[in-house]
């Protein structure tokens, strides 16, 4: 088995070569990294190639990979048998850890967060009898027809299918707004006063690379919701249990939550949380539909519940520090090398953005320097560190993550940015 032989295989196989668009290195050029194994901070291709990982699953491995309490937790679960389609004790496990680690009053688990998000969206039509949402222009809430969608042009608001097969009937009930603009945020409810029914937002938005919100964005976010009727949902698939033990803490006032990653402990998941009143309009308590074969699945709730046992304050302490040190050493590599790059960072989620300075919204983001992050990923792949593939996804590190690797990921960085940006 080599890298190649698995990639022509995929490519045979998979549109794209791929069972997700990003990890066809599309964006970066080059061909993709097969990944056969995970280790702590480490992964390794089909041909032995170790590499420091920092795309952490996209989210959820904040242990590292293959921490021994998790696959321990899932052995035992998976020794029990794994697919009985009833109530179980492990749903029981996670939901209280999550519920007193988050205040979230009652919970319904699913099996990704695009699940989530879309069923959270269903509950707040429900609640309030209304059809719009609104959504932010850089914000990924998963791939559910009704948020893939993309800001119209000119002085439309409602949005435009981001995506082909989605119609536009569907694309116009959602509307696509500026991300730290409340400005626009008002007009949009002076035009609208009585028929949104959700605002959903990620709490920090950190998938066109993050975005680092405004407080008096935030301020407006959950004041215009509540007096306008509208549900603010906030999507904390991945800062849910990121930061500390519980949510972000930035939209206290969000009526419903969306959960995922982390809480899964690497294997599938997605959740729901908020008050009585909403998550029983869930069936079978109330008249919203959803279903799902695999929802709560035992190795799930078990990975979950093993996870969550290993985030202390303690644990969190050291992602930070840990993460502060990377950060640290990539902003003095910026400096020494002279390229036009920033770095945002909160807690254990980094970006290293090719423009000069950190972006406001999409507009700029979207101005960062992307033929420059491909050049910096292959020379990144080149001496062992894998990054993202893509400008704009976020950089994850673990709780495996130590000085060491962090070191190496500067040392590297400080080479591969000179690559990025020849003088
Ligand atoms: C903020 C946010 N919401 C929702 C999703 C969708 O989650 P999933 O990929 O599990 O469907 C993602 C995925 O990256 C995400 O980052």
């Amino acid at each position: 088995m080599t890298n190649d032989s698995l990639r022509r295989a995929a490519a045979d196989l998979f549109p794209g070569g791929v069972n997700s668009p990003v990890r066809s290195y599309r964006s970066v050029g080059g061909d993709p990294i097969p990944i056969v194994r995970g280790q702590g901070p480490f992964v390794f291709d089909a041909e032995g190639t170790r590499y420091i990982d920092c795309v952490g699953g996209f989210g959820p491995a904040i242990l590292g990979h293959a921490h021994p309490a998790v696959v321990e937790a899932i052995a035992a679960a998976a020794a029990e048998g794994l697919a009985f389609g009833a109530l179980g004790p492990r749903e029981i496990g996670l939901a209280e850890s999550i519920r007193a680690a988050t205040g979230l009053e009652r919970l319904r688990f699913l099996n990704s967060g695009t699940e989530a998000t879309m069923t959270a969206i269903r509950i707040a039509r429900a609640a309030t009898g209304r059809d719009l949402v609104v959504k932010f222009d850089g914000c990924y809430h998963g791939h559910s027809d009704g948020l893939l969608v993309r800001a119209g042009s000119g002085v439309a608001t409602l949005g435009m299918s981001d995506s082909a097969g989605v119609p536009q009937a569907v694309a116009g009930l959602t509307a696509v707004l500026p991300y730290n603009d409340p400005s626009a945020l008002l007009r949009w409810f002076e035009a609208h006063p009585d028929d949104t029914a959700a605002v959903i937002v990620e709490s920090i938005p950190a998938n066109v690379g993050i975005l680092a919100p405004d407080p008096e964005f935030l301020q407006a976010l959950q004041s215009l919701a509540r007096a306008r009727g509208a549900l603010l949902i906030a999507d904390e698939i991945i800062t849910g249990f990121r930061f500390r033990r519980g949510l972000s803490g930035v939209l206290p006032s969000a009526d419903l939550v969306t959960l995922g990653k982390i809480i899964g402990g690497g294997l599938p998941i997605g959740a729901i949380g908020g008050p009585a009143r909403l998550l029983g309009l869930l069936a079978p308590e109330g008249p919203v539909y959803q279903a799902g074969t695999f929802s709560a699945n035992p190795a799930v709730m078990a990975a979950g519940i093993a996870t969550l046992e290993q985030l202390t304050p303690a644990a969190y302490q050291r992602l930070e520090q840990v993460s502060r040190h990377l950060e640290n050493g990539l902003l003095t590599a910026i400096k020494r090398a002279e390229v036009p790059a920033s770095v945002v960072r909160y807690g254990s989620m980094l970006s290293l953005f090719f423009r000069s300075a950190p972006p406001r919204d999409y507009a700029e983001a979207r101005e960062a320097d992307t033929a420059a992050f491909a050049r910096f990923h292959r020379a990144m792949r080149q001496r062992g560190v894998l990054v993202p593939p893509s400008q704009f996804e976020t950089w994850f590190i673990s709780l495996a993550h130590n000085e060491p690797e962090i070191d190496a990921i500067v040392r590297a960085a400080a080479e591969a940015l000179r690559e990025a940006v020849p003088g």
